[in-house]
């Protein structure tokens, strides 16, 4: 199963991992260990069959992710600054985003700067009503480098982005919920409840389908290939699947599908 490490809890409930980052005393911000650590947590958890899905959360009532460890990068040269970004973008936030299984960010207090990109970086967010975020990176001389100026825009659009980044301004959850940040705002005692509802409805279905249809929407977000055309191409592969055969099959005969991920 998921190893637990020293900044990451996990634990499978229902074929859904929950990840708690685990630095309360510093509001979960993301140092290198912890990045290192988020890392290896899904890297298991992809090969694991039967998880479905993954909600990503903070330790505490206060912080979903405050950010990057600022004390960590305090000192850093311009060549460590490149790294930091890069690294992350690898090993997290681009990681997350073509992961090839649904990820939930639960945003249970403050999503700051790294914290907001990491949450931006899940598939779907459900957010606590006692929650900030915003990217705040301009108020310390820096920008956002784990993807906050790329997926902000693609979020809220770019004038809200822009107003967002230039101002460095935290916005509530009611209003990440109006521009689009935010699927569903909730209580923080119902936060998870919330998540598990969304899980119970994916863990039904194909997950070879939803692999799929992950990469294809983010195909839309690249550049270098037409969306439209790798639809196309993976539309036609899907029908090669014994998750195809299973899910049609189910609906021929009147029962519920039972999906292998085939
Ligand atoms: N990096 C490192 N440490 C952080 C941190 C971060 N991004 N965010 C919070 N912490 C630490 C604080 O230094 C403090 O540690 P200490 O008790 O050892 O001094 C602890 O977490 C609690 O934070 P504190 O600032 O005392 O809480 P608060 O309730 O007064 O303020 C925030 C909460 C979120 C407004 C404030 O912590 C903050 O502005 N954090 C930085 C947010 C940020 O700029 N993120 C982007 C980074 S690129």
């Amino acid at each position: 199963m998921v190893a637990t490490s020293e900044y990451i809890l996990s634990e499978v409930k229902n074929g859904v991992l929950i990840i708690t980052i685990n630095r309360p005393d510093k509001l979960n911000s993301l140092n290198k260990q912890t990045i290192e650590e988020l890392h290896e947590t899904l890297v298991e958890a992809e090969n694991v069959n039967d998880i479905r899905a993954i909600i990503l959360t903070g330790a505490g009532q206060k912080a979903f992710v405050a950010g990057a460890d600022i004390a960590e990068f305090a000192n850093y040269s311009v060549e460590q600054g490149k790294q930091l970004s890069s690294i992350g973008h690898f090993k997290i936030f681009n990681f997350i985003e073509n992961y090839s299984k649904p990820i939930i960010a639960a945003v249970n207090g403050f999503a700051l700067g790294g914290g907001l990109e990491l949450a931006m970086a899940c598939h779907i967010r459900v957010v606590s009503d006692n929650a900030k975020m915003g990217l705040p990176e301009v108020s310390l001389g820096v920008i956002p480098g784990y993807g906050g100026t790329q997926r902000l825009a693609q979020l809220v659009g770019k004038g809200k982005a822009f107003e967002m980044i230039v101002t460095a301004d935290m916005i509530n959850a009611q209003d990440a919920y109006k521009w689009g940040l935010a699927n569903y705002v909730t209580t923080q005692e119902e936060l998870l409840n919330k998540c598990f509802d969304i899980t119970s409805k994916i863990a039904t279905k194909s997950p070879t389908a939803i692999k799929t249809a992950i990469k294809v929407i983010n195909a839309g977000y690249n550049n270098s290939v037409n969306g439209f055309e790798v639809e196309i191409e993976e539309f036609g592969k899907s029908f090669g699947t014994g998750d195809f055969k299973e899910g049609v099959g189910a609906f021929m005969d009147k029962r519920k599908a039972n999906f292998k991920g085939e």
